[in-house]
């Protein structure tokens, strides 16, 4: 079949251009058969990365008809139908990272961004006496699903909270941060919890539910980060919690009580940490100020007419969240 490849290129230092081929190709054919012949019979200079051709190495990952993918894990048939233009399919290279050729990005802050979660087990756990550190199979079991991310960065080139916050690590770092988190051989819980409380952790994450979708290994990034935010709320009960921490469990609060927000109490209680934050809550008069003025500053609140319910929906998850934080994360047994 007659089919036009549309790539991205762009040489070192210089503007990205687009450049169409046109092939003649089995439908059967992955997108990384059509890079081959390319770059074999029409453009030697067309660069790109590949390896096991296997969706095994994680190599030729690539913005395939604008979202990542493995060039060959997905056959021409099937990019046709998700294609918007008839014939032809689009390639660019990975984003949220440099471009240093065509196809071919930098992976440096991918990695870098991977080391700074500690994605080792424990030094403690390594300085066992002699033998072997054997684990059950249902103890390493939970650890299989984020033990197949195979580091292609699909999920980090469409990473929303990356592209608005530079200082998030990304999803593959934090879903082996919490393959660390459930690894009944690691000492560090407690410190990785800390570190992985803020908006460079599990905070950055805006949910906006990319990195499962594009995950070609079903790791499921957003999970893992939802365990470890559960597992940070569990901790936290009762402690004069970070303002990320503090925004969820008072917006929840909030909607407990009164089946909806109560906006008096929302920038006191967020920001003004219930009055232990003297700065925060000077911070607020300003606005308040306006309000008052303006006629916008509620008065009174009255709860939503199915507060009973909206209690007891809440409750149900919360009961339902903890059973399952406690079983995941701290059944090291
Ligand atoms: S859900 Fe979170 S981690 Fe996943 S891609 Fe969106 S912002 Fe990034
Ligand atoms: S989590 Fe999935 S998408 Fe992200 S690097 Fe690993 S295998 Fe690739
Ligand atoms: S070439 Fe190895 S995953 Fe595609």
């Amino acid at each position: 079949m007659e089919l036009n490849v549309q790539i991205l290129r762009q040489a070192p230092d210089a503007a990205p251009y687009s450049q169409t081929f046109r092939l003649d190709i089995s439908p059967g054919a992955t997108v990384l058969d059509c890079l081959n012949q390319i770059k074999w019979s029409q453009d030697g200079t067309l660069a790109f990365r590949k390896n096991c051709r296997n969706t095994i190495c994680g190599s030729c990952g690539m913005r395939i008809n604008g979202r990542a993918a493995l060039a060959c894990q997905n056959s021409v048939a099937n990019e046709l139908k998700r294609s918007l233009q008839p014939q032809t399919i689009t390639i660019a290279p990975l984003g949220n990272l440099p471009v240093v050729r065509d196809l071919i990005v930098d992976m440096q802050p991918f990695w870098q961004n991977l080391d700074d979660v500690n994605p080792y087990v424990s030094t403690a756990a390594r300085s066992l006496g002699e033998g072997e550190f054997r684990q059950t199979p249902g103890q390493r079991a939970k650890l299989n699903e984020m033990g197949n991310c195979i580091m292609c960065g699909a999920c980090y080139s469409d990473c929303n909270g990356k592209e608005v916050n530079p200082e998030f690590v990304g999803p593959h770092a934090l879903a082996k941060a919490y393959r660390m988190l459930a690894d009944n051989r690691d000492q560090a819980t407690d410190q990785r919890l800390e570190e992985y409380n803020s908006t460079a952790g599990v905070w950055g994450c805006t949910r906006c539910f990319n990195c499962n979708t594009v995950c070609p290994m079903d790791v499921a990034p957003l999970d893992q980060i939802s365990k470890i935010k559960g597992e940070i709320l569990t901790q936290a009960q009762g402690l004069p919690a970070p303002r990320p921490i503090r925004h969820r469990q008072v917006l929840v609060d909030l909607v407990k009580r009164g089946g909806w927000v109560d906006e008096r109490k929302f920038g006191l209680e967020v920001v003004g940490n219930k009055f232990r934050d003297l700065r925060g809550l000077l911070s607020l008069l300003p606005l308040g100020w306006r309000m008052v003025q303006r006629g916008k500053f509620p008065m009174s609140f009255e709860k939503s007419a199915g507060q009973a319910q909206v209690q007891g929906l809440i409750e149900s998850v919360q009961s339902l969240e903890k059973s399952q934080a406690h079983q995941g994360v701290r059944s090291h047994e």
